[in-house]
């Protein structure tokens, strides 16, 4: 089966820029970037293990986002919760229900695709109503059918129908009741066969495990599927003792699983991975209206500044997007390899005002009409409203709601026909969201009415922005973006292919190698060594004294190791005194080579690797 857990993780690679991916997939296990999951078993579908270099690169990722949200700002705040939570989180969060994928089989090899995954096809559709095996008496009634691509010989959709029916028992099959049809543009058959696929029908994402002794139904449990609703269900906690006010945020870093139906394209669609996710509260615009008078709305396209009090959910939402913006072209991605994907109407979760992917241009990303890559998602930005906090608040019974001294003071001050339009819109939208989770009209009427009636004592659910973002994704974006090839001269000073990972120096998994010129020289590798533990506690540093110089430098090249220094005669003062104490160093991206002090080399870096 393909999808069982005893196949080779599959890394679907397309033509030209598959074998791209074929390098970079090769250099991550020859590096020590990424290996597969359980390996020396034959792998495990969509699970992957990172190396001595990916791990380090994974950290920093993190870090980097742990701290532009948190050591960088008054007004976000951690949280690092459990992955299995009480189940009954998934209920209100709306995952048991509806947390699928539709998934198909093929009906001859039995190998599971996600629905909106299978290209459509066109040409001719060879369809039979069962078989028969005249020498054993052996009948099969079920119907089949085979898509031929045009020009492909019938024999070829015969063969395929006879093998369908071999399995049902039909050894000698005699196909019956052959018919053609022309189809265009079709998602039904089996791209690499041409096999019938099954009814799509909706599969459940979430991988299930059973807390305590008994296995159950009552202790069944979830891993989660994200870490957000740990999140939400914290968010009274949170707020008590951070002594945060709305709008403020609570961020989260941690494992998620899916059982994807069809991991693919290396890490990009796994089983288990990381999130980073930050939920930031804000006001409704109803109480940000009262206390302010207006809500600002976006003026236009663009990083809208520092944020200010009276914006509306929209600019909240616009900088969001924006600031995960410059978060990446920070740590190294460029703009142009990133786009802005807005969901259309029908894309979006019923809840939503509004959602922007932020997508990278993978080279296994699809192309438009143009030829541009269209990219794939590394994160989404969403405007989520109030409705993951008023869902616990439901499921729960506990209330969600928090008290505005501003808005309690504005309220009064407020002229008639503002009030009762401001308690008007705020009671549509909660007698909307009620009815849509099944509340009777009399009921969700009467407790829309009620929370409006809080409103105007300062009482609101909080809105929520997600930014939320993958690990995983983000480091294999960042190694599709840190590859490249050039010429570089060898020992001999012959031309050759250098691969070299530009990763950015804050991201990259060593900052800075050090060199001894010859091993074999005591006096040089004491220095190196010397210098070694001067730079260790500013960075991370990879000692080598093993090889030519050349080679070393090349092997730092593919690990995407910044800076390299070498420890040279110069440095033991052995060509004068005016060069004693300093090294060569050399930058990877240029391989330009520069005398510098060794006293300077621990300040050097640190506005670039932080
Ligand atoms: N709380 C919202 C949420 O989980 P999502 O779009 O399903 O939204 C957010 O996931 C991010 O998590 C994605 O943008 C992606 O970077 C990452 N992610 C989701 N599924 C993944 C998978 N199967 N493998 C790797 N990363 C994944």
């Amino acid at each position: 089966m393909a999808d069982a857990n005893t196949t080779k993780p599959s890394v679907v690679l397309l033509t030209k820029a598959g074998e791209l991916m074929e390098k970079i997939v090769s250099l991550c296990k020859r590096r020590g970037f990424i290996f597969q999951s359980s390996e020396i078993y034959g792998g495990l579908n969509g699970f992957w293990d990172y190396g001595p270099l990916g791990a380090e690169l994974k950290r920093n990722i993190k870090e980097a986002w742990w701290r532009s949200m948190t050591q960088f700002r008054d007004d976000i705040v951690g949280l690092e919760a459990t992955i299995i939570m009480h189940p009954k989180i998934w209920e209100a969060s709306g995952h048991t229900s509806t947390f699928a994928d539709l998934m198909v089989d093929c009906l001859l090899t039995k190998k599971r695709f996600r629905a909106d995954q299978i290209e459509p096809q066109s040409g001719i559709a060879y369809s039979y109503t069962g078989a028969t095996d005249g020498a054993s008496g052996k009948e099969s009634k079920d119907s089949f059918s085979v898509l031929l691509p045009p020009g492909k010989p019938p024999e070829s959709a015969r063969k395929v129908a006879k093998q369908f029916y071999q399995l049902r028992g039909v050894e000698n099959a005699t196909l019956l009741g052959e018919r053609t049809e022309q189809i265009k543009d079709t998602t039904r058959y089996n791209p690499e066969n041409g096999s019938l696929l099954t009814e799509p029908r909706p599969f459940n994402l979430m991988l299930e495990t059973y807390v305590g002794p008994v296995k159950s139904d009552e202790n069944k449990s979830y891993l989660r599927p994200e870490t957000a609703q740990a999140i939400f269900v914290q968010f009274k906690n949170v707020l008590e003792v951070s002594r945060q006010k709305v709008p403020f945020g609570i961020c989260q870093i941690g494992k998620a699983f899916r059982n994807e139906i069809n991991p693919r394209n290396f890490t990009f669609r796994s089983r288990e991975f990381e999130q980073m996710e930050l939920e930031f509260f804000i006001r409704p615009d109803e109480a940000t209206e009262a206390i302010y008078g207006s809500i600002a709305t976006p003026s236009g396209p663009g990083h809208p500044g520092e944020p200010q009090p009276n914006w509306g959910w929209q600019m909240w939402h616009q900088y969001w997007v924006e600031e995960r913006f410059r978060f990446y072209e920070n740590i190294g991605l460029p703009r142009i390899s990133l786009v802005e994907y807005w969901q259309k109407p029908d894309e979006l979760a019923h809840y939503a005002k509004a959602t922007v992917d932020i997508l990278y241009k993978f080279p296994f990303s699809k192309r438009d009409d143009k030829g541009e890559l269209m990219g794939e998602e590394l994160e989404g930005v969403a405007a989520r409203s109030d409705f993951d906090l008023s869902q616990h608040q439901r499921y729960s019974g506990k209330s969600m709601t928090v008290f505005d001294e501003e808005l309690k003071a504005a309220w009064p001050k407020l002229d008639d026909a503002k009030k009762s339009a401001l308690s008007q819109s705020y009671f549509e939208s909660r007698k909307k969201y009620l009815v849509k989770m099944g509340e009777s009209e009399p009921k969700a009427e009467k407790q829309a009415r009620d929370e409006s009636e809080a409103l105007s004592k300062g009482y609101y659910i909080p809105h929520v922005i997600e930014p939320s973002a993958g690990v995983d994704r983000l480091a294999l974006a960042l190694i599709c973006n840190a590859y490249g090839e050039d010429q570089a001269p060898d020992e001999k000073g012959k031309m050759e292919t250098r691969v070299v990972m530009k990763f950015h120096p804050r991201i990259a998994p060593v900052k800075v190698a050090v060199f001894p010129l010859l091993k074999n020289k005591p006096d040089l590798v004491k220095k190196a060594k010397e210098v070694r533990d001067l730079l260790r506690p500013h960075m991370s540093v990879f000692y080598d004294e093993a090889g030519a110089i050349g080679r070393r430098y090349r092997r730092q090249d593919e690990a995407g190791t910044p800076f390299g220094v070498t420890i040279d005669f110069e440095t033991l003062g052995e060509k004068g005194p005016e060069l004693q104490d300093t090294v060569t160093l050399r930058e990877r991206d240029s391989m330009k080579q520069d005398r510098v002090k060794i006293a300077d080399l621990p300040q050097r870096w640190r506005a670039t690797i932080r």
